[in-house]
């Protein structure tokens, strides 16, 4: 048989015990698949002394990723550490300096600095994948690149975080509020150790930049992506997306019109019965479509250990058989700058909010809609007690703008009692 393949892993979380354990136990499958062994020299991780659950004694330990990324027994460094400053950008970028190829699972590290290291990579002929980065186990990227390589991509849908749709469908399902399935979610570990970059939408974002890049041969540009996240939807709102035949999902979007780049990551109403609004618990969707195939829709895990180690272990894979492809489907050099577009297509919007229950407010809440050249569809207001009377509005197809535009008419009448949640009914 040929020349192993040797791997460095630096951190040893779920994912990167998940890629141990693959590696072990498949031994005679993986190398029956791609010619050659498949091996682990040398690990890193914080802590040497944790139970993990697996063997490493078979392989070195480096406490630091630098020197695990540089070692002359490692053909490639798989980076399972996460963040996008300090040690994995460090040693990535060491990986890469020293000629070896990368895996990495680490989307906000490749959406502040994808553009820089792909380059650097493409400078030293090694290549960088990351499968595991956007979708957990869907392997989204290799059919953006490969399955749809002949198709013009002219929009990419998803639901792309886990947590997120894990605490709506709840929300959903148990009628419970958003706070106290968010306290669901930390105690079953499902946040990140940051949760607002679950329930900011900033990890959905991270991804919707990594696909849009790919899909559109554009920079990577997550800086200027529309960006909203779950944490103002309430139970009436799904109540009420419910009645009117709609489920609130964070979908992300992204297509390249005549004005440029658009992205956006919203809670969003998609129809109830749609593959999107069926979507439940921790699963992933991505939605992709091409000029030639029309539309393709993966489904599958967005998280954990198998699922991300599955994806992980596909790029490793095809490193082991030799397949090389430039980090984002196409050189470096050659990805466009993408002027960043506010999405601007017209769509009906939902609006709720809460009015002061006296004379003339509803009038001027219709009043800013419709001198902001907005129109109403349909309207109601909930029987209540107190001072603060819940309405609830879907208007006809507008464009953002003007629906901006009334929400600030309106902020300057006195009659809001609170911001307004406003959310678009996207057609999937
Ligand atoms: N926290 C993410 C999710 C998984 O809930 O989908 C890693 O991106």
């Amino acid at each position: 048989m040929t020349t192993p393949l040797r791997l460095g892993i630096a951190g040893l979380g779920t994912v990167g015990v998940g890629v141990v354990k693959i590696v072990r136990q498949k031994a005679n499958l993986l190398a029956t698949r791609t010619g050659r062994p498949v091996v682990i020299t040398a690990v890193s991780a914080r802590s040497r002394d944790k139970d993990r659950g697996v063997n490493l004694n078979d392989y070195a330990w480096e406490t630091d990723p630098v020197a695990l990324a540089k070692r002359d027994d490692v053909d490639v460094f798989v980076e399972l550490m996460g963040g996008h400053e300090g040690p994995a950008k460090d040693a990535i970028e060491a990986a890469i300096a020293s000629g070896k190829d990368v895996v990495t699972a680490n989307k906000a590290l490749l959406a502040h600095h994808g553009q820089e290291l792909a380059q650097a990579a493409e400078a030293k002929g090694c290549i960088i994948r990351f499968e595991a980065a956007v979708a957990g186990g869907i392997p989204v990227i290799k059919s953006l690149t490969e399955g749809l390589a002949g198709n013009d991509i002219t929009r990419v849908m998803g639901v792309m975080n886990g947590t997120c749709n894990y605490i709506l469908t709840r929300m959903q399902d148990a009628g419970l509020p958003y706070e106290e399935v968010f306290a669901e979610a930390d105690a079953l570990g499902y946040l990140e150790a940051d949760p607002n970059l679950d329930v900011g939408g900033i990890d959905a974002g991270h991804k919707l930049a990594l696909l849009a890049s790919i899909a559109f041969g554009t920079k990577v540009n997550f800086d200027e992506m529309e960006l909203e996240g779950i944490q103002r939807i309430s139970s009436a709102d799904i109540h009420y997306a419910a009645e009117l035949g709609y489920k609130i999902k964070l979908l992300g979007v992204a297509q390249l019109s005549g004005r440029g780049l658009e992205q956006r990551m919203s809670p969003c109403l998609v129809p109830a019965d749609s593959p999107l609004g069926q979507l439940k618990g921790g699963t992933n969707m991505v939605v992709l479509e091409g000029d030639a195939v029309e539309q393709v829709v993966l489904r599958g895990p967005g998280a954990g250990e198998g699922p991300t180690a599955s994806a992980v272990m596909g790029d490793v894979c095809d490193v082991a058989r030799g397949f090389r492809m430039s980090t984002f489907g196409v050189p470096a050099e050659s990805l466009e700058d993408a002027t960043a577009a506010q999405s601007n297509s017209p769509a009906p919007y939902y609006l709720r909010m809460e009015l002061l229950d006296r004379p003339g407010a509803l009038a001027k809440v219709a009043t800013a809609l419709g001198e902001s050249g907005v129109s109403i569809d349909r309207m109601r207001q909930s029987q209540h007690e107190g001072t603060e009377a819940p309405v609830l509005i879907v208007t006809h197809k507008t464009q953002r703008s003007a629906l901006t535009d009334a929400i600030e008419r309106m902020q300057t009448t006195g009659v809001l009692a609170s911001d307004p949640v406003a959310l678009r009914i996207e057609t999937v």
